[in-house]
């Protein structure tokens, strides 16, 4: 680990990169995949573990990265959501269901279900879906429509095998 001017160099694997970056022992993983990386999907809400709209998938679980700091994300391998590359079934299904109205939530529902499905490749128990739907907030949809994407993304999931 190098350092200087207070900051320590550290590399983040995200979306299958390595970037090599100065951070602050106090920078959020969240400020330093928007404001170093550009990566501006994962989106500050209240910044306090309540809301979700800030999560990524870190080593196969949905983390909310507003509660990381940049230094501990290290080793880990980092997906947001420009690493979905648009072709997720997630994110078909969220179009197809009209899962969002602002969208400012939904980049963090999105990391939410496809870590879903990563966890569970197996569509799980309706309760298990409610449990993991219940980190985020929306304040635009009804809950409805986003537990709709998470059927339509497993039945694309079925259909692609
Ligand atoms: S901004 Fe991270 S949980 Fe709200
Ligand atoms: S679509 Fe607006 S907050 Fe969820």
């Amino acid at each position: 680990m190098v350092r200087y001017e207070g900051k320590t160099v550290i590399t983040l694997q995200v979306n299958g990169e390595l970037r090599e970056l100065a951070v602050r022992p106090s920078d959020l993983l969240l400020d330093v995949l928007r404001e170093q990386l550009g990566l501006t999907a994962a989106k500050p809400g209240c910044k306090n573990g309540d809301c979700g709209a800030c999560t990524v998938i870190m080593d196969g679980w949905p983390a909310k990265s507003c509660l990381v700091l940049a230094v501990e994300a290290q080793g880990q391998v980092i997906l947001t959501v420009e690493g979905l590359g648009g072709t997720a079934a997630i994110q078909k299904a969220f179009v197809s269901e009209n899962a969002f109205q602002c969208g400012y939530c939904t980049s963090g529902f999105l990391m939410v279900c496809h870590a879903l499905q990563m966890q569970h490749p197996v569509m799980p128990e309706e309760h298990i879906v409610e449990e993991w739907l219940q980190s985020n907030l929306c304040r635009c949809t009804s809950y409805q429509e986003i537990r709709n994407a998470v059927h339509t993304m497993y039945r694309l999931q079925n259909t692609t095998l």
